[in-house]
């Protein structure tokens, strides 16, 4: 079991230690609907993002994330009931910008990358008491992957770069290296 495993299990003990009206059987099955909601998100965001690039280039899906993104995250919260999002440490879209839950949870994912940790299946898990009542929170990591350097790297065609300045001039998610935190899946659900 990795360290990350073993953390996000320890943090998942903690909270169904803290949280007696909720059953294991809810936090398991918490647990899968996330993982299974957070698929399909992914999913749906590759087959825009690929649809763009095909379209038109890394310039032309630039527009497409922009649009299509958040317009994706929407329906899904629609359809399932969950607060769905991404967020980053280095954000493009202010609007993705961490809350403190999220930004340890990244924290902890870099410093487990740095140690030589597979990203794939890092996640943090936890149900924590908000001004509105309890809620499972889910955040998964998301690494780099060769499709990501195009927009996210540190070698951007001229283009790519002119394209993002003009929808992101504050942006902070340029020059990732392959394999290296991205950001993350987020989602949260009241309980
Ligand atoms: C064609 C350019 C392009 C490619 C390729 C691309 N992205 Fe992005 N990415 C964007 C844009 C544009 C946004 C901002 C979307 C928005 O406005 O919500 C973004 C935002 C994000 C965010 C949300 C956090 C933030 O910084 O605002 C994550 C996470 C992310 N991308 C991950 C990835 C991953 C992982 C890949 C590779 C599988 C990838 N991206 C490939 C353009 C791209």
């Amino acid at each position: 079991m990795s360290k990350s495993t073993l953390i996000a299990a320890a943090a998942f003990a903690a909270a169904f230690v803290c949280s007696p009206t909720a059953g294991a059987e809810d936090l398991t099955a918490l647990r899968a609907e996330a993982k299974g909601i957070i698929m399909e998100f992914a999913g749906l965001l590759k087959t825009e993002l690929k649809a763009g690039l095909r379209e038109g280039g890394a310039a032309r899906a630039i527009e497409v994330c922009n649009r299509k993104a958040p317009e994706i995250a929407r329906q899904l919260e629609a359809r399932h009931g969950w607060r769905v999002s991404r967020t980053s440490l280095q954000i493009r879209n202010r609007d993705n910008a961490p809350d403190a839950f999220e930004r340890q949870a990244m924290e902890r994912f870099s410093a487990d990358l740095e140690m030589g940790a597979d990203p794939d299946g890092m996640v943090v898990a936890d149900v924590i008491e908000t001004p509105q009542g309890r809620a499972f929170r889910f955040v998964k990591a998301i690494p780099v992957a060769s499709l990501c350097l195009d927009c996210h790297g540190s070698t951007l065609d001229p283009d790519v770069a002119a394209k993002l300045d003009e929808f992101y001039p504050r942006d902070d998610a340029v020059g990732h290296q392959l394999l290296g935190l991205r950001g993350a899946f987020t989602l949260e659900k009241r309980l």
